[in-house]
């Protein structure tokens, strides 16, 4: 396989595949990086000259934008003449869990990269390194290979060599994770490819940092990161509940475990339960994965911490109702965060979207708060049209959404706070205090607030690992 990599194409402009891109883009200015997607509004967005309409909100990115677009990064719907020059080739393209059909609800949805690699095979000329980027079950790999050479034996031309190179970036972090990543992975058997791969890397990463692996090795630590790291948040979630229970409180107990140098301070934070497109599908994979081999124990452990991160959700709405006299009916509960974490506008699987509907359900008023999730997203999540926010006293079981906080707040008997913004940490209670109708609840699902300072002004305050 040729090493010279001039042209490189990535599937999928997502919030993997365009931040991914921007960066190798930036760092290696003398390659021609092109990401190609099918869904339009997301190209507009990428294309748009108002880098607010970006369709990712990361920290740094509109930089990275401004600096690499039109210059060697391109977004295009034109698949087939980027597929056609590009030397490499990433697939980032969406994996979520199979809603029909075999293994629905717990296996991945590969149709999304049975197409891609389709169009690989179909468009691709000459010798091509094509690199999955999405997360996949162990094996997929062997998969892709066989539609790619199938088409290689049509035309002798064609040649494919199969990488697979897991991203292990956060959201809300993924420019710094990307330009400063713990490790890079690099799974497969061909040399001269790795090191194609590698080379790009080398242009801003230690070597040291550079983990080569078989293919089946990298596919399934991607798959073991993330079953580990949501792992923790079920523990700590778990432990929380027996702190509310107790009397302990849960940040002095995270701390006490967390600086035990074997455990690690990190991920430690107890929650309304993790959210994110990714943990629960890629454990429920693995728990398919455990199955389809007969390791019946292995699946049912690891099902464990999506159950308990299900339960500690369903635990939050609830008990809300239950401090509220046991009914919600008509009372106005605001909504603080709704991204599933900081600095994101990303709401897959956000833990507000379950509280949400849970309050909707029992005929609560809902007034919903983010910074940067859009009201559409909002809409979409919900499945519900919302009201206009000075009809929603009126109503039953609607909502509503407001351009800030403090608008969110007024005339609430409740404030839930579900994502850890930095300016919820900092609301003027005294102020939050005086807008709501007493008896006043705040619930901190994300234990940020100063309690001493909340409790001045005669707010009933739940804390998540606490209580009240
Ligand atoms: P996403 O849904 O934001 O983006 C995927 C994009 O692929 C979409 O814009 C979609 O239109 C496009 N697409 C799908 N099929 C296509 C095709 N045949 N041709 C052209 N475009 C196509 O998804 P994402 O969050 O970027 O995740 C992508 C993958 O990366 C997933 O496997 C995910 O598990 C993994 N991952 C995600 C994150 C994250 O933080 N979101 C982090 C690490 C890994
Ligand atoms: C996660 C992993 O951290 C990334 O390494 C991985 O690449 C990515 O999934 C992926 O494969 O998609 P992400 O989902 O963006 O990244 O964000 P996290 O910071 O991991 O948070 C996930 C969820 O766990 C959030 O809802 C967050 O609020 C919650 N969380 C996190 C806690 O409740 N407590 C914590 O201590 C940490």
């Amino acid at each position: 396989m040729k090493l010279e990599v001039k042209n490189i194409c990535c599937i999928g402009a997502g919030y993997v595949g365009g931040p991914t891109m921007a960066v190798i883009a930036d760092k290696c200015p003398e390659i021609n990086v092109n990401v190609v997607d099918k869904n339009e509004k997301r190209l507009k967005g990428w294309n748009s000259l108002d880098l607010s309409l970006l369709p990712v909100y990361e920290h740094g990115l509109d930089k990275l934008i401004l600096r690499c677009r039109g210059r060697n990064l391109h977004f295009s719907n034109d698949l087939e003449k980027h597929i056609s020059e590009a030397d490499m080739i990433f697939i980032s393209v969406n994996t979520p869990t199979k809603s029909k059909g075999i293994g629905a609800g717990q296996a991945s949805d590969l149709k999304w990269i049975d197409a891609s690699a389709r169009e690989i095979a179909k468009y691709a000329r000459g010798e091509t390194i094509v690199i999955e980027k999405s997360t996949l079950p162990v094996r997929t790999a062997q998969t892709i290979k066989e539609i790619l050479d199938s088409s290689s034996l049509l035309n002798q031309n064609k040649k494919f060599t199969v990488l697979s190179n897991p991203e292990f970036l956060s959201e809300g972090s993924a420019i710094n994770d990307l330009e400063n990543p713990d490790r890079v992975l690099i799974g497969g058997d061909d040399e001269d490819s790795i090191n194609a791969l590698t080379k790009i890397y080398l242009k801003w990463v230690n070597p040291e940092k550079i983990l080569t692996t078989n293919l089946w090795s990298s596919e399934l630590s991607k798959l073991s990161a993330n079953a580990f790291l949501a792992q923790r948040i079920s523990s700590i979630n778990s432990i929380s509940a027996i702190c509310e229970a107790t009397g302990a409180d849960i940040k002095d107990v995270s701390k006490a475990i967390g600086t035990d140098s074997r455990i690690g301070e990190d991920f430690l934070n107890a929650g309304p339960g993790f959210g994110g497109s990714c943990f629960k599908k890629d454990i429920l994979n693995l728990v398919y994965i455990a199955n389809h081999y007969g390791l019946k124990e292995v699946a049912s452990y690891w099902q464990k911490v999506v159950d308990i991160n299900n339960w500690q959700t369903k635990r939050v709405s609830s008990l809300i109702v239950e401090k509220l006299f046991g009914t919600i009916s008509s009372k106005k509960i605001a909504i603080l965060g709704y991204a599933f974490k900081a600095n994101t506008n990303d709401s897959r699987e956000s833990a507000a979207i379950s509280v949400s509907k849970e309050l909707l359900n029992e005929g609560g008023n809902i007034c919903i708060y983010d910074p940067k999730v859009s009201i559409s997203q909002i809409k979409s999540d919900l499945v519900e049209d919302p009201i206009h926010l000075s009809n929603l006293e009126k109503s039953e079981g609607g909502w509503a959404s407001a351009p800030t906080a403090i608008e969110a707040i007024k005339g609430s008997d409740a404030v839930v706070i579900l994502t850890e913004w930095e300016e919820f940490r900092s609301l003027n209670w005294s102020k939050v205090a005086s807008l709501m109708r007493p008896p006043s609840w705040i619930f901190d699902t994300r234990s940020i607030i100063d309690l001493e300072d909340a409790k001045k002004y005669g707010l009933n305050i739940w804390s998540i690992g606490l209580g009240n």
